[in-house]
């Protein structure tokens, strides 16, 4: 048995050799090169040196000692893991957060275990550590790539400045189903915008260099298909053929695999049977395998457990030898991994070399991060006081969270708002509420921290504001891990909303769902306006039509009657700490919106799910015209809003439409060019978007498939050519076999401001 002080000495000559041994550098530790090699030396000459309780250990990943979203385990206590932590047990911990607490944890890993590997520290840092730009979502609503970038740039400048090096971001899951509460945490529906937002994100997040304090590691997740859920339902089941899989949900992983991100995270769904946390074909077969993934894959909370719970493993070795040989590396919050694998190899029903490699990977990510140069690298409690909340980051989420407003209607041109002489009536509870603007996932960020809508609209007082709540939304406390008690009805202060109304010029009306009404285990069968809003939204607009609604929330609503009512629609989603600070000077104009939907917006619940991207169908249209043709009898084909769809205070117009050519040979480039000029009355940006449609293939194929889009900004008056490169990427898919392929024939090309465009040009493949 060696003394504490014996491992205080023991575990820094360990570190000191493998510094000197190697001459750890800054320099060294990037992900590319000779640094690469270096780094696998190193990696090497550890793995070498740690038994295999050690080695497990890495692969072991602990939550702070509070409950954060899920059930915790059985036998977990405080007291085991840091039991855990001193014998080397513990690889990483999540959700330990702020200097002192982490270099509490780092200390005891560093100094007081045997070989004194330090610990990763992860954090579902997911739109902002503690200034929060919206919810991911919305940023996606600006397809503002750079926007994108720098808002998950300053969340990990914050994060890393409170000791975390680790997020688990970007979500990357492309659904279709607004039912599902984790469709705010996403880019919405579409693989080739998720694809280009999942970039954005982890080069945000990691920027150049991982090694720098200010850099965190990414997670693309949830891998995969847990956006599938089947009715939309959280933690169902999922079903999907392989071609969807390929061409749908797995475009954006690939996309962040090749942008370098670190890790990715399995979920909760299984994949046609198979429990993803034990899915050889996701996470060897294509990740590691196909993709050349080098980067570690963590699981979700508990989810190698839940395994069990599907029945699929008998019990938590079983589940264990499933999981690790199916290449899931570390086991979070699962207490499966640190008490079965070794035995699990001592008994030869696990290879170490799985053991080895992964420990290899989460041991490379800790050298990239430059942990092993300085364990202490992301705790400066100086940095910290300064970084986090400072001016740049609340300008930077304020430019983030106007990008993401979608202007929905605005006919009268009720907006922008004038600025003097109006009456003005601000009603809802949504309007004065400082919490339910920070949206869900926000665990750092500290309650009734956002501007609100009210605030936003006080700084200008060129007119007169009275706000009156109409109805609670909601009642009592809300909090990210209880369920939201709707109130359904206490109609007391209709009256009060209805004189206010009936006096103004225009009324604003913020309606929509509270920030936890969305977001993990917030799945909805209803999409409407949440409790008695539906009702006091008729009853304003009975004395007063000049409404403004303004939404806030986190999925695409259901708003049909509204939409044909109500002149004026703004999407405004949960935007984050500036959130009225952003509505207000879009409102007033100060702000030209320029926001698409990342999602389709239905009429009804009923025509869940709805994509602009979706087949054709034998019977798409009523040839016969008679009732067989796929259709429903109560309700329209199309949606309410389609994806793509976003509105300005100026007019965008669309010529010289050409296409360079009629006929390719595949492989060839393929230019496609278009000119927008703004011929309205005010400065604006525009979302060219290009959509294919291959006409004829092996398999059946979508309608339309957004293949290029270009944010442009236009001067009044101004007018710019907008060209467009097609290459075989964009135009194969995958079949399903998984294999990629270019098939010659007609194709369509669309190009506007919406997936609904009708302008549109072909070209033969040959
Ligand atoms: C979520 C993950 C999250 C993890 C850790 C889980 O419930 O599904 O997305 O990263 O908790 O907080």
């Amino acid at each position: 048995m060696i003394s504490k002080n014996n491992r205080i000495i023991l575990s820094s000559i360990c570190l000191i050799i493998l510094m000197t041994t190697f001459n750890c550098t800054t320099k060294e530790s990037t992900n590319t090169g000779d640094g690469n090699d270096l780094i696998n030396q190193k990696v090497d000459s550890l793995l070498a040196l740690m038994t295999i309780e050690e080695k497990v250990g890495q692969m072991n990943l602990y939550n702070g000692f509070w409950e954060v979203t899920g059930p915790m385990p059985d036998g977990d206590n405080a007291k085991i893991k840091y039991e855990h932590l001193r014998k080397g047990w513990v690889g990483g911990m999540l959700s330990v957060r702020g200097y002192d607490n982490v270099m509490k944890m780092q200390q005891i890993a560093v100094e007081e275990s045997r070989l004194g590997i330090p610990l990763i520290i992860g954090f579902d840092v997911i739109h902002g550590y503690k200034t929060l730009s919206p919810i991911p979502l919305a940023e996606s609503a600006s397809w503002d790539l750079e926007a994108i970038e720098n808002s998950a740039r300053v969340a990990a400048t914050e994060a890393s400045a409170a000791g975390i090096n680790w997020t688990f971001a970007p979500m990357v899951d492309i659904s279709r189903d607004p039912r599902w509460g984790r469709v705010m945490e996403g880019a919405g529906e579409d693989p080739y915008l998720g694809s280009k937002i999942a970039v954005a994100r982890v080069k945000g997040f990691q920027g150049e260099d991982l090694s720098q304090p200010n850099t965190i590691a990414a997670t693309a997740k949830h891998f995969a298909g847990y956006g599938f859920a089947e009715a939309g339902r959280e933690y169902n089941t999922v079903d999907i053929s392989v071609s969807k899989l390929h061409n749908v949900v797995l475009p954006p992983f690939k996309a962040a695999a090749e942008a370098g991100a670190r890790s990715f995270m399995n979920s909760f769904n299984d994949l046609n049977g198979d429990p993803v946390s034990g899915s050889t074909y996701l996470q060897r077969d294509i990740l590691k395998g196909e993709w050349n993934f080098d980067g570690f894959v963590v699981s979700d909370w508990a989810s190698i457990n839940e395994i069990i719970y599907w029945g699929r493993a008998k019990d938590k070795k079983e589940a264990a030898e499933i999981a690790s040989i199916a290449g899931s590396d570390m086991d979070m919050e699962g207490h499966v991994y640190v008490y079965e694998l070794a035995n699990l190899v001592k008994d030869g029903i696990v290879d170490e070399s799985i053991i080895d490699d992964a420990v290899s990977r989460i041991l490379r990510v800790k050298f990239e991060l430059g942990l092993f140069d300085d364990p202490y690298r992301y705790c400066n409690k100086e940095n910290e006081a300064k970084v986090i909340g400072q001016q740049s980051h609340h300008d930077a989420v304020l430019d983030m969270a106007k990008k993401s407003v979608v202007l929905l209607k605005n006919d009268n041109n009720l907006l922008p708002l004038k600025k003097e002489g109006q009456k003005i009536a601000l009603i809802g509870q949504l309007a004065s509420d400082k919490n339910s603007p920070l949206g869900s996932w926000r665990i750092a960020s500290d309650d009734n921290t956002a501007v609100s809508i009210l605030e936003g609209m006080q700084a200008y007082d060129g007119n007169q504001l009275i706000y009156e709540k109409g109805v609670d939304v909601w009642v009592g406390n809300t909090a990210f891990t209880k369920e939201v008690k709707i109130n359904s009805t206490d109609k007391s202060g209709m009256t009060e909303a209805l004189n206010a109304a009936r006096n103004a010029d225009v009324v604003v009306m913020v309606l929509g769902e509270h920030g936890f009404q969305s977001g993990e285990a917030r799945s909805r069968t209803e999409i409407d306006l949440p409790g008695l809003q539906q009702e006091l939204l008729e009853a304003v607009y009975a004395v007063n039509k000049n409404i403004v609604l303004v939404l806030q929330n986190g999925r695409p609503l259901a708003l049909e009657w509204a939409a044909e009512h109500i002149p004026t629609i703004v999407e405004g989603w949960h935007l984050g700490t500036q959130t009225g600070n952003a509505i207000a000077q879009v409102l007033y104009g100060d702000y030209n919106p320029s926001g698409k939907l990342p999602m389709t917006f239905p009429r009804n619940v009923g025509q869940v799910p709805i994509y602009y991207n979706h087949k054709n169908t034998g019977r798409a249209t009523n040839r016969e015209g008679n009732v067989f043709w796929s259709h429903y009898i109560d309700q329209k084909n199309t949606p309410l809003y389609p994806f793509g769809h976003g509105l300005s205070y100026t007019k965008f117009e669309y010529s010289d439409f050409k296409i360079e050519g009629s006929e390719f040979i595949i492989d060839s480039d393929i230019e496609v060019s278009v000119t927008v000029s703004n011929v309205g009355n005010f400065d604006g940006k525009e979302v060219v978007q290009l959509y294919i449609r291959d006409l004829v293939g092996s398999l059946v194929r979508p309608v339309k498939e957004l293949k290029g889009f270009e944010l442009v900004s236009l001067k009044k008056g101004e007018s710019k050519t907008i060209k467009f490169i097609l290459t075989s990427k964009e135009l194969g898919y995958y079949n399903n076999s998984g294999e990629f392929v270019i098939e010659s024939g007609e194709f369509e090309i669309f190009v506007g401001g919406s997936s609904d465009t009708k302008l549109k040009g072909g070209f033969t493949l040959k």
